[in-house]
This record gives structure tokens, C-alpha cells and sequence, in this order.
């Protein structure tokens, strides 16, 4: 019988796993930049963690998380975002006693059972982060920031952020009146989950992507228009700060987020690219979260980027893989063995070599060079050993010269110096 990986979870190669280093890479040299650091938590989580923060009433609570009973009877749950566990984190070690402001982010799987499509998994990853400590609407607008210039700087545009606020627990419970009040007369229009969120969870029936309840809530009241002078000037405030510093918007009055635990600010990145997986990002303010869980009353904002769909859209942008600097084509028990040890020596000088392993013949090692795209292949036979020689030969134009050994790695590197940093390792 042969075995299969789980579907909805994919297996990242060779080849793809590339982009998303460089994916990775570019998280971090940002966040760097913005004086968030890393922080690494657990994949499992206690099942009660995920209610009390997400919410009991929402898709990824109600129906999609990966929950099992462990073998000392705890309910466990493979984490189907990151925000909860880090604030879990945040609060358990106190990291608000060293420092009033925690800068945070985090990379890794997460785990919904969602149905499998394109830019849709069931083990999917996000880069994510949080910040707790600070309610000044400047850091909105410098997480937004930041999230334009990752974007930017991978070279990934045709991206819209769309921003709107949900408020606070000061106007959301009237705004929430109205709406139900609004929806509950048009409940024939309604699809039947939709009917069943007007009561547990009506802020989501405006999320919801049957075209009856799109028509049903075009005139739905928004929750923007109902903002208590704090929150309106919150979000005034955050748009005068992003057009500070020109990072461009639009305000969608109808985005409401899967998962209860916002307030305030809210967003997404979104893409015409992906289908109906639309957004590479999102995120938003999470005031009182912090307390809810247990902690100080400390407000956060945070997003999570989700990887698999940065590299789809990425595609073809990103030549794959690295080539090495050199192959050694050896002809001959002795070669062979020479071989093996010039490319011990250049790899502890930092250079990516490669020799063949299995006694070719020098067409199908030139053959294999030429697949792994090396730009420089040193050939020795019996004859070069004799003379301490060997012929190092240019892929991109077949000429070739005669180079000393023991000044191979000077060689190489001057030949490879303005070529695209082949061999490199990072
Ligand atoms: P979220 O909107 O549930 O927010 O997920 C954030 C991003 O993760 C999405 O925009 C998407 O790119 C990616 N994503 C979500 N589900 C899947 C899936 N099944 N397959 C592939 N990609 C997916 C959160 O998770 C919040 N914790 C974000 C946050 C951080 N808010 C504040 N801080």
C-alpha cells in the first residue's frame, strides 16, 4: 500500500521552497526594520483558548478546528491562527513587565479543516504580527505601512488594502441592534446559516458570498456610521497617517472579520488574482483580547500574511532555485577522488560545488552540469592531476582555459564576481 500525504496539506519541494525562503527572508528583514522580534510558539494549544479568543460563534471555532482529546484526558487543538497563542504567550511569561510596547511576529503552520481549493488549505502558513501596548492609531498606520513595503519590497503590486472599522464594545452593541432589526426583515432572503448567524453571529451575515443575502444586505447599516467619537476619531486618525506617509487605501464599509475578537481598525490585502480566495492578508485591532484572556487590559493590532497564497501570486516572478558556482567533472578513480576533496575545500570557503557520485562518462557529467545550471565546470582527468591542472570551462560561451589547482577558489570567485551570486549560500 502506498502511502499519501493528508488532503488540504501540501508537501513544499524543492523548487518552491525557494520562494518561500525568500518570502521569509523579506518578513524579516521588515519587521526588523519596524523593532518587531520573533517569537516561537507551540503548534497545540488547550481546545479553550481558541473559544475564548476567536469566538464560540464563528466558522473556525463552530466547525473547523482540528481538536482531539490527548492521553491525560485535555482537550487540544491544532492552532487555526497564531494571534491567540501568542497573546497565551504574551500573558503567561509577562512579557508586558520588561517592555510596555511588545513588538512580536511569527512564522508557521496553522490548521483549519476548511474544503481544499486554490489558495485554500487545511495546513496552511502565515506570517504574522502583534503588537500589544499601544493604542495611538499611528501604530495602525505603521503596521499598514509595513505590510505595503513587504509587498513592495517582493515585488508583488496589483494589491488593494481595504480598511474599515468595527468599533468597540461602546457602539457595537447599538449598531448590532440595528442590524439585527435590519436583517430580521428580510430573513426570507436569507440563506439558512445566514438565518441562523441573524441571532448568534449577525455582523458575518454581511461577509456571506450567496448573492441572496449579498442583495438582501446592500442596504444594510454599517457599522462605520455608527462609531462612538472615539472610535470615529480613531479611524480618522489612522487615514491622516496613512496619507502622511502616502500609503494608499480604500475604506470598505462592509469588511467584517472571521473571528470575534476585533475592534476598531480592521483590514485586509486583497487581490483580484486568487479567485474567491481573495485576501493575502488581513488583520486588525484586538483591544480587548488581551484582558479576555486573562491579562492586563492592553490593546493589540496584528495581521497574518498567508504564505501559500504570496506564493501563488508570486509564480514565475522568482527564479527558483540557486545554481551551484562550479561542478567538478572527474575522469578516473584519482580525478574522482580529487574531486571529492576541491569541493570539501570551496564549500568550507563558502562556494556551492557539486561533483558526480556515480563514475559517468564526461558527457552526462557535463549533461548534469548543465541541468543544475552551473556556470563554471572544472574537467581533470589523469593527465591534468599529473600536472596539478585542470580545465575550467565557461558554460555560457563553451571556451575554455587551462587553471592551476591550488588557485582554483581564486579563480572561481573572480570569474563569478558581477555574475547573479550563483553558489553563494546565504
Ligand atoms: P485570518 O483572516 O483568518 O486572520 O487569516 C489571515 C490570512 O491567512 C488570510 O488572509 C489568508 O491569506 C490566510 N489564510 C487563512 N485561512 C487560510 C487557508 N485555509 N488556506 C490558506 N490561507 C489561509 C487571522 O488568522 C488573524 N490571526 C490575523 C491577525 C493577526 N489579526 C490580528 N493579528
Amino acid at each position: 500500500m502506498s502511502m499519501t500525504g493528508i488532503k488540504g496539506m501540501n508537501d513544499i519541494l524543492p523548487g518552491e521552497v525557494e520562494t518561500w525562503q525568500f518570502l521569509e527572508s523579506a518578513a524579516r528583514r521588515v519587521f526588523a526594520l519596524h523593532g518587531f522580534s520573533e517569537i516561537r510558539v507551540p503548534v497545540v494549544e488547550k481546545t479553550e483558548l481558541f473559544r475564548r479568543s476567536i469566538g464560540e460563534t464563528t466558522d473556525i471555532v463552530e466547525k473547523e478546528m482540528y481538536t482531539f482529546v490527548d492521553k491525560g484526558g485535555t482537550s487540544l487543538t491544532l492552532r487555526p491562527e497564531g494571534t491567540a497563542s501568542v497573546m497565551r504567550a504574551f500573558i503567561e511569561h509577562k512579557l508586558y513587565a520588561a517592555d510596555p510596547v511588545a513588538k512580536l511576529y511569527y512564522m508557521g503552520p496553522m490548521f483549519r479543516y476548511e474544503r481544499p481549493q486554490k489558495g485554500r488549505y487545511r495546513q496552511f502558513h502565515q506570517i504574522g504580527v502583534e503588537a500589544v501596548g499601544v493604542d495611538d492609531p499611528r501604530i495602525d498606520a505603521q503596521i499598514l505601512a509595513m505590510l505595503c513595503q513587504f509587498f513592495d519590497d517582493i515585488g508583488l503590486d496589483e494589491l488593494e488594502l481595504q480598511i474599515n472599522s468595527l468599533g468597540c464594545p461602546e457602539c457595537r452593541p447599538a449598531y448590532r441592534r440595528q442590524l439585527v432589526a435590519f436583517l430580521e426583515a428580510r430573513l426570507g432572503e436569507l440563506c439558512d446559516d445566514c438565518r441562523r448567524r441573524v441571532t448568534s453571529n449577525p455582523l458575518r451575515v454581511l461577509d456571506c458570498k450567496a448573492a441572496g443575502c449579498r442583495e438582501a444586505t446592500v442596504e444594510a447599516p454599517a457599522m462605520l456610521d455608527h462609531l462612538c467619537g472615539g472610535c470615529d476619531d480613531h479611524f480618522a486618525e489612522v487615514r491622516t497617517h496613512l496619507d502622511a506617509v502616502g500609503t494608499p487605501y480604500a475604506v470598505n464599509r462592509r469588511m467584517v472579520r472571521g473571528l470575534d475578537y476585533y475592534t476598531r481598525t480592521t483590514f485586509e490585502m486583497v487581490t483580484a488574482n486568487l479567485g474567491a480566495q481573495n485576501a493575502v492578508a488581513a488583520g486588525g485591532r484586538y483591544d480587548g483580547l488581551v484582558r479576555e484572556l486573562g491579562g492586563p487590559a492592553l490593546p493589540g493590532i496584528g495581521f497574518a500574511m498567508g504564505v501559500e497564497r504570496l506564493a501563488l501570486l508570486l509564480g514565475d516572478k522568482r527564479q527558483a532555485r540557486q545554481s551551484p558556482a562550479l561542478f567538478v567533472a572527474a575522469l578516473g578513480d584519482a580525478a574522482q577522488g580529487r574531486a571529492f576533496v576541491l569541493m570539501h575545500q570551496m564549500q568550507r570557503q563558502g562556494l556551492r560545488v557539486e561533483i558526480d557520485y556515480q563514475g559517468r562518462s564526461l558527457k552526462s557529467q557535463m549533461r548534469r552540469a548543465d541541468k543544475l545550471a552551473a556556470p563554471l565546470v572544472l574537467i581533470i582527468g589523469e593527465d591534468e592531476l599529473a600536472r596539478g591542472v585542470g580545465q575550467l570551462r565557461f558554460m555560457a560561451d563553451s571556451s575554455q582555459r587551462e587553471v592551476a589547482l591550488v588557485e582554483l577558489y581564486e579563480t572561481v570567485v573572480a570569474e563569478l564576481a558581477g555574475w547573479s551570486g550563483a553558489g553563494q549560500c546565504p
